[in-house]
């Protein structure tokens, strides 16, 4: 097997979101010169250990030590998703810790010091430095550049923010916004902050209540089942309910809205939080919950909270009091005349638990309770010993014990009988729809935005808010908050920061091979086969499995398909979008690369299919060459059945041989490319000035490197194309020279391709002798191969040969030949998978059966001939059908409903082409005929006048006596002189032409005009 896989594990370097901190002890320099440099060394030792002290105490990573201070770290190597919250709490434990240390070097040998931090957030690459990863771990990027002014910034005793960090800490910090500042580096000013302390948010559904909670929406189910808990509980029975999902899904907004409920019935709430920076703080969580139960505020002083304690606790259970010491002590309140006993910390916290428990079973205690606690999967040791045994208490209780985590928590009391748990659901379709009416509102301009909202948040309400956030600061949506317009629209929608730190804190727990499978398959896209994955991983199944396991259940993944191979799905497009961008560019190449080597190592027997995404994959792996190849492939594949597909793959392929070195391969590519371009612009409609500009490239191209094959076709394709030429007799000439020049390369696919377009320019120019000798060379070419030279001008030139012999023959006026004609060319398109002389066949057909008069069964076919035409997705195929059909209305004496056709596709096709194509006359003809038989002589008459004039003009031979005939018909309408002229112009144009039908027509229409005359 080729040597694909890309090495899991392998460590270098990542994109990471995070906040960088630089610290430094100011004014250390001048003092350095009169200090003995032994002392001085101890006291800069003592500061550094305050600064690492105060980032290890917040998990941050010191980076380096700068000579007088620190760089750190927030959120690498792991993420954090509050890794900006984790950097103001460590500057402020610097800012304290330093000053207290400050003032005793003061006090001693008279010196002054005093620390400045800077902090910002941002995206930078982090890794090991250095060859081989050998190197140590740190941070690179604009973000440290920006951290460090700040810092150079900031006063002597204070920390400063950028905005950038300001933004994802305010809340939860206090901060005081000091105005734009120019910044060296910095392309406009920076909003500058300084840290002022602690905010007021604990959580961050504390922080949505500040901005305003968005509308409360579902949940019904939810809360039948907390109301039953209650009830329970309010029973005496006490009940334990834990809400369960990701973060975002909405398990503290459930819990708030709860309480509030509580609150109203006057029920008792008492909540507490882990924090995620908390881990180190033991028993946090405890110790709040208890300050709650006991309503101490946070500016009680001492003896005061020491009352509130002692009443509560005696109130509930006079036997308490024994035990006031140790609570004084833990809640951080120390009676001075009632030391704590000395225990063991162990010891301590046993009893702490006792307390607790008796606290709620207490015997006084007779109303019930909701104890609230959230985030259980950010608790300390201590704190769950804890809640195990309090849970164990709330039996025969009057307590709800309502707690909430994410799913990787693992609880040890799970078994309880009294536990239910609540797997809270993403919000439906429905809800998620009447978020964002609320948060974005219902201006019409947002209809196109709840789908990919839908989709890339799948329901989670709190990305919900953070996108329609960042689409306002993005400037997408202007108004305000539940009244915007979309002012821009969205291409391209980041991940906002917030959510990246949620979704990169997620990934980063995973296991090493975990993690870089996922982001292995984030390459590979929003699914990839089990096989795929492994070879780009480069595993084999025993490292495979166990990786996919964690994945899928750690729900970054699912199993999409399981028979015949194991398929996996990213479960959340975010996921994939972070799992993405957070490698670096040079190791997503190379995984890109090696999914397109696994692509066709796997798949031998779709890479036709395949081709557009091996190409896809081969261009963002850097691999041009075979980039270009692969979507050549793909665009042939495409061919005619997918022509803006086709269009869009000979783009790419146009641009990438651009990059590539000029050798045969690069120019041959880069000159069918252009003409397989031009092939669907006159198909699909192009901008004239690229069409020219593509041609003419090409065509130094190919006469650079003596394609004469390239040089025959481009004739055809620029100057023979249809549209192009005004007059047919220019256009005939191209189609003659084409041929010759095809001729010349005795390659017969060329000689049959080239001559079906030059029969259209001939029938265009109603040269009837013309088109059947060459629908009759094109028979003899081909030989009864219906594919040689498919591919080129149309998928099969055999099936359109017929179809030219059969339109002479209809013109001729031999009907049941031409319908035999007809009915080989379309079996021939089907079977060789030509769709568009299958559309042109079947139009051509309806016309017919329509002139026999079977005018249903003609309005059938030509439905669905429209029908059909339409999948094809070009304008050149849908208005040929919708002209066929128009003729076919007009037959069955429905002109309104022509009328509204022919103007459908006239319009049509004037807007994708930019002109109205060789079929111009034709469509006006039909135009005027579909008014006379709806009674608007008048506008008839001006119509097939000008529809007359420009047939005459252009040379269309084809349309030239029928555009007569209608006029003569318009004139005699109308009484306006002159319409047996017309009559006779047009059966002198017919006869000429030997257009028998039309002859036939004309005469008999004279026959009805002298007898209306007479
Ligand atoms: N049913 C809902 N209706 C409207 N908004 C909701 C709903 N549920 C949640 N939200 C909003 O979504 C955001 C995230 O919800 P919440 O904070 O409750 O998530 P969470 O599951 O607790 O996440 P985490 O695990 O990170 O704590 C909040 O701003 C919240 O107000
Ligand atoms: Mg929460």
């Amino acid at each position: 097997m080729a040597e694909i896989g890309m090495g899991i594990g392998t460590d270098d370097g990542e994109r990471k979101q995070v906040t960088v901190l630089f610290a430094d002890v100011s004014g250390s320099m001048d003092l350095a010169e009169g200090q003995d440099p032994e002392e001085w060394r101890k006291i800069m030792q003592r500061f550094f250990a305050l600064l690492a002290a105060a980032v290890e105490r917040f998990e941050g990573t010191v980076d380096k030590f700068t000579g007088d201070g620190i760089m750190a770290v927030f959120g690498a190597p792991v993420a954090h998703e509050d890794h900006a919250r984790r950097a103001c709490y460590a500057a402020l434990r610097m800012l304290d810790d330093v000053a207290e240390y400050a003032a005793e070097l003061r006090r001693g040998p008279g010196l002054n010091f005093s620390v400045r931090i800077g902090i910002n957030s941002g995206e930078v690459v982090a890794g090991a430095i250095g060859d081989g990863g050998d190197g140590s771990y740190t941070a690179i990027g604009h973000t440290v550049g920006l951290a460090q002014r700040m810092e150079a910034l900031a006063e002597p005793g204070k920390a400063y923010l950028t905005e950038s960090a300001a933004a994802l800490a305010a809340g939860f910090l206090e901060l005081k916004e000091l105005g734009p500042f120019e910044i060296k580096g910095a392309s406009r000013p920076v909003d500058v902050f300084e840290l002022v302390g602690v905010g007021a948010a604990r959580s961050r559904l504390d922080l949505s209540r500040e901005r305003g909670f968005s509308r409360f929406v579902g949940r019904e189910r939810e809360m039948e089942a907390l109301e039953d808990a209650l009830a329970q509980a309010e029973a005496g029975e006490g009940a334990v309910v834990g809400i369960v999902a990701e973060a975002g899904v909405g398990k503290s907004r459930l819990g708030h809205e709860f309480c509030e409920r509580c609150r109203q019935r006057g029920i008792e709430v008492f909540e507490a939080q882990a924090q995620a920076h908390g881990k180190s703080i033991p028993l946090m969580p405890v110790l709040q919950m208890l300050r709650a139960y006991f309503g101490i505020g946070d500016r009680d002083p001492d003896r005061i909270a020491r009352e509130k304690v002692a009443g509560r606790a005696l109130l509930l259970d006079p036997e308490l009091g024994e035990d006031l010491p140790l609570i004084f002590d833990f809640l951080g309140i120390p009676d001075p005349g009632q030391p704590a006993p000395q225990m063991s910390g162990e010891a301590r916290q046993r009893a702490l638990g006792q307390i607790v428990c008796r606290l709620l079973g207490a015997p006084s205690r007779n109303h019930t309770v909701v104890l609230a606690i959230e985030d259980l999967h950010w608790m300390d040791e201590g704190s769950n010993a804890m809640l195990a045994q309090l849970i164990d208490s709330v039996a025969g209780t009057n307590t709800l014990a309502l707690v909430n985590f994410r799913p990787e928590y693992r609880l040890d009391w799970g078994a309880s009988s009294l536990y239910r748990r609540i797997e809270l659901q993403p919000l439906g379709r429905e809800d998620t729809r009447e978020l964002l009416r609320d948060l974005a509102g219902e201006d019409p301009s947002l209809d196109g935005l709840e789908a990919p909202i839908h989709t890339r948040t799948q329901g989670n309400p709190f990305f919900v808010e953070e996108i329609v956030r960042e689409l306002v600061e993005a400037g997408h949506l202007e108004g305000e908050h539940g009244a915007y317009r979309l002012a821009r629209p969205v291409e391209e929608a980041g991940v906002p920061a917030t959510v990246q730190a949620v979704l990169s804190a997620r990934i980063d727990r995973l296991s090493a091979d975990a993690k870089a499978l996922l982001q292995v398959a984030s390459v590979i896209g929003k699914e990839a086969g089990a096989r795929a994955l492994a070879l780009t991983a480069g595993l084999d199944a025993e490292e495979l499995d166990p990786a996919i396991c964690e994945l899928v259940e750690g729900g970054f993944l699912y199993e999409a398909e399981l028979y015949p191979e194991r398929v996996l799905a990213f479960r959340h497009p975010l996921t994939q979008e972070v799992a993405y961008g957070t490698q670096l560019g040079e190791r997503r190449a190379a995984t890109h690369a090696a999914a397109a080597q696994a692509m066709i190592e796997l798949e031998p027997e779709r890479l036709e299919e395949l081709a557009a995404l091996v190409g896809r994959h081969m261009e963002l792996g850097g691999e041009t060459r075979e980039a270009s190849r692969w979507f050549a492939r793909a665009a042939h594949w495409a061919g005619h059945t997918r022509p803006q597909d086709a269009l869009r793959l000979w783009q790419r392929v146009t641009a990438l041989t651009g990059e590539l070195e000029d050798d045969a391969e690069t120019r041959a590519l880069a000159v069918s490319s252009r003409m397989l371009q031009l092939e669907y612009a006159w198909r699909l409609g192009m901008d004239r000035e690229q069409a020219e500009a593509l041609a003419d490239e090409a065509t130094e191209i190919a006469e650079r490197s003596g394609d004469v094959h390239a040089v025959a076709l481009l004739k055809l394709l620029t100057a023979a194309r249809p549209g192009v030429a005004d007059r047919a007799s220019e256009w005939v000439g191209a189609a003659k020279e084409a041929i010759r020049l095809a001729d010349g390369t005795n390659d017969p696919a060329l000689r049959v391709a080239v001559r079906s377009a030059g029969a259209y320019a001939h029938m265009c120019a109603g040269d009837l002798d013309a088109v059947e000798r060459i629908a009759d060379e094109i028979l003899t070419l081909t030989a009864g191969d219906p594919s040689l030279g498919g591919g080129i001008v149309v998928d099969s030139p055999m099936s359109w040969g017929l179809m030219a012999r059969s339109v002479a023959l209809r013109e001729r006026d031999r009907a049941e030949e031409a319908e035999a004609l007809l009915d080989q060319a379309l079996q021939l398109a089907a079977e060789h998978d030509d769709p568009e002389t299958a559309g042109w066949a079947r139009g051509s057909k309806s016309l017919l059966i329509a002139d026999r008069g079977e005018h249903e069964a003609a309005l059938g076919l030509a439905r669905r001939n429209c029908e059909l035409t339409e999948r094809l997705g070009d304008v050149f195929s849908r208005t040929t059908a919708s002209t066929a059909l128009a003729y076919v209305q007009i037959a069955a004496g429905e002109h309104a409903a022509a009328l509204a056709t022919i103007e459908r596709t006239d319009r049509e096709y004037r807007e994708a082409m930019g002109a109205g194509g060789e079929t111009e006359a034709w469509r006006s003809t039909l135009r005027a005929r579909a008014l006379l038989g709806a009674g608007r002589a008048d506008e008839a008459l001006e119509e097939i006048e000008w529809a007359t004039a420009t047939a005459k003009r252009r040379e269309m031979g084809w349309q030239i006596p029928s555009a007569l005939h209608t006029l003569a018909l318009a004139r005699a309408a109308t009484g306006a002189p002159d319409a047996e002229e017309a009559l006779d112009e047009a059966t002198e144009a017919a006869r000429s032409r030997g257009h028998l039908m039309t002859l036939r027509r004309t005469e008999a229409d004279r026959a009805v005009l002298t007898a209306a005359a007479g």
